[in-house]
């Protein structure tokens, strides 16, 4: 489905994530790690951004700074027009409930002393006196209940506690509880990963109808590369704390243009058996540099079997080299 001609519902602005670690006073320079390293997108409103790279490249990191979790190091994180990192602390409390967010380990994520009923109500518990509806136990009461059913979870089960139930409904209590306050973006990093595949289809399915029926906007993170073609409109790739290559989800899989996007794919099994047979797979060589490495060129130059003098000497920009079709590599540019 083509939403490109959607609203933007958020955009994000060459956002910056340096985390300091060690160094400092007598022991040298300080040093960061460099999880997110300069990052520009868009989410246009009722669409589902797919973000899939290796683990460490940074799609956490991502999730947390667009959710406030963390400040940024630099850059912007525009939702509906105003800039989340320039909010007063009462003006970013309003705006975290339009981005909520999804985790992996629905165990981990969700209170093991607090029942169903209390893990749904808390979000809307918190901001019953913000003038924000619903107010009274009453209506706190009818909206869970309605929640519940929206994901597929029993109304009998209220009273119970998380470890009573399997991953994946312990996943729907995760995002009713998401839903809870009616936000906008939800950013939903690895929502299936810790779920058996047969489970994981449904909560994928579950998060599409939820998505029509209350005109969500997802941030889909993911390191699984047919979950992400599943729900995503568009992809965009991540490596090293960069975005390579952005385009959509048929592009990509059709045409990939990065170097690095080249050897994802061609690591993963294609369901066809000709198409699979024909296949060269492109195997990486080396070690992904460290995230603390400050980079004067294209952060995947060791690994590139394409890579060029300017490559060393110049940071590619992500840039638009064909129609809907994003990368930062040289080889596009003439
Ligand atoms: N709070 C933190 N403090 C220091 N380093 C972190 C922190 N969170 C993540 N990192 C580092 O940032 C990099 C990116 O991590 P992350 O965003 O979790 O990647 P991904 O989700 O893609 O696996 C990794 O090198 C990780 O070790
Ligand atoms: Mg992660």
């Amino acid at each position: 489905m083509d939403k490109t001609n959607e609203k933007i519902l958020l955009e994000v602005t060459d956002l910056k994530q340096h985390f300091p670690m060690g160094g400092g006073f007598l022991q040298g320079p300080k040093r960061f790690v460099r999880a997110v390293d300069g990052i520009s997108f868009r989410l246009h409103e009722g669409e589902t951004l797919g973000l899939v790279g290796e683990s460490g490249c940074g799609k956490s990191t991502t999730a947390r700074t667009i959710a406030q979790i963390y400040q940024p190091t630099a850059g912007n994180i525009t939702l509906e027009g105003r800039d989340l990192v320039k909010l007063t602390k009462k003006e970013l409390m309003m705006a975290r409930k339009d981005v909520q967010m999804v985790f992996q380990d629905p165990y981990a994520s969700l209170n093991p002393r607090m029942t169903v009923f209390e893990i749904i109500s808390e979000p809307m518990e918190i901001f019953s006196h913000r003038r924000i509806q619903p107010r009274t136990k009453v209506e706190i009461e009818s909206r869970v209940l309605a929640l519940m059913d929206h994901v597929g979870l029993s109304r009998a089960y209220r009273n119970r506690f998380p470890h009573e139930f399997s991953g994946g409904q312990r996943q729907r209590i995760g995002i009713a509880r998401a839903l809870a306050l009616q936000p906008k973006l939800i950013l939903a990093d690895e929502p299936v990963s810790a779920l058996d595949v047969s489970i994981q289809a449904q909560i994928l399915n579950l998060l599409k109808d939820l998505q029509e029926e209350f005109k969500l906007t997802y941030l889909f993170i993911a390191h699984d590369l047919a979950v992400i073609q599943y729900i995503s409109d568009r992809i965009a790739v991540m490596y090293l704390g960069r975005i390579v290559e952005l385009t959509t989800a048929e592009n990509l899989y059709r045409t990939p243009l990065h170097p690095y996007t080249q050897a994802l794919l061609s690591a993963a099994p294609i369901p066809d058996p000709v198409v699979e047979r024909q296949r060269q797979r492109i195997i990486l060589t080396g070690d992904v540099p460290s995230p603390t490495v400050e980079h004067t060129g294209c952060y995947f130059y060791e690994r590139c079997s394409k890579r060029m003098d300017r490559c060393q000497k110049e940071v590619p920009q992500l840039k638009t080299v064909q129609p809907d079709h994003e990368t930062a590599c040289f080889l596009y540019e003439k």
